[in-house]
């Protein structure tokens, strides 16, 4: 394994690697990591020759200061299990490598409507943020292969945009890695190791509601089997920002089902001061 802080000695390691044929493949995280990670960095090293991870928490994704401030590190951990999984090349940039004229200024994004809605609405400027980070990572590593979790559904549709958007990176696949989930069901994330032992008894019910949305649909208005699904969460306590059944394609709300557009159901909501996201595709 080899490490690099400096994107030009990671830039001219890969270059060399790539010019002996290599296939490149790309795992960006901003670290805590967990099973969830390591599933993409195992998709990634059974596609790839080389496997490289990143390791930054974007400050400019972060609409919230207390959320980046209180965003867990592991830094050591996280090296240790990147080891032990055969990651190739870790790269752990500080913020000024990858922001050399700070994190105020940024050039701005064409990332169509999925933007605005779910996750952009609540989270003003977050989308700019993980397409100005991912756009600075793809033209220092320019992968072949990139790794992204179905967790994030709607991260995924903007990567997608960002790659169609920029001539740079059209050789760039995009691998979409189904979530991974502990034994109750609640999806691996950075943010449960904030969650207290009740509050982990509690937060699968998050995905016992995207069950119940798949398990109870039914053509015409959707709005029932969203009001009775937000009510299963609201009764454990939880406060929702969201709970949305949508176009699987475009993440654009469906209130009304016609039996044929492909669906996926998607949820955010606070438990306690953590807030989580999770979803879940509910038609085949
Ligand atoms: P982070 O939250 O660290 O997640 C890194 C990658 O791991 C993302 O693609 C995310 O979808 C995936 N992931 C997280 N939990 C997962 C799980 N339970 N199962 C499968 N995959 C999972 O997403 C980001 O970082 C950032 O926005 C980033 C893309 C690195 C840009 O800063």
């Amino acid at each position: 394994m080899v490490l690099f802080k400096k994107k030009d000695d990671i830039q001219r390691f890969i270059a060399q690697l790539r010019q002996k044929n290599n296939k490149i493949g790309f795992v960006p995280t901003m670290g805590a990591l967990h099973e969830g990670h390591i599933s993409l960095v195992r998709a990634a090293r059974e596609k790839c020759t080389i496997v490289v991870c990143s390791i930054f928490v974007n400050p400019t994704q972060f609409n919230d200061k207390k959320d980046l401030e209180k965003y867990p590190r592991t830094i050591e951990q996280d090296i240790a299990l990147l080891i032990k999984n055969e990651c190739d090349i870790i790269f752990c940039p500080e913020v000024a490598e990858l922001y050399p004229d700070g994190t105020e200024q940024q050039p701005h994004f064409e990332l169509g409507p999925v933007e605005f809605i779910l996750e952009g609405k609540y989270r003003p400027g977050h989308f700019q943020g993980v397409a100005t980070v991912v756009s600075k990572l793809f033209s220092i590593v320019k992968p072949d292969e990139v790794f992204f979790g179905q967790k994030d559904l709607q991260q995924t549709k903007v990567i997608e945009r960002l790659i169609k958007n920029t001539p740079a990176f059209g050789s760039i696949h995009l691998n979409i890695v189904p979530t991974l989930r502990t034994e109750s069901m609640l999806a691996l994330s950075s943010r449960n190791t904030r969650l207290t032992t009740e509050q982990l008894t509690i937060a699968p019910v998050i995905y016992e509601t995207l069950r119940f949305l798949k398990q109870h649909l039914a053509k015409g208005d959707l709005s029932p089997v969203i009001e009775r699904a937000t009510a299963m969460l609201e009764h454990r306590g939880l406060k929702t920002d969201y709970v949305t059944i949508a176009d699987k394609e475009t993440l654009e709300a469906v209130k009304e089902w016609d039996g044929h557009t492909k669906l996926a159901g998607l949820v955010a909501a606070f438990l306690g001061e953590v807030r989580l996201i999770d979803n879940l595709i509910l038609t085949d």
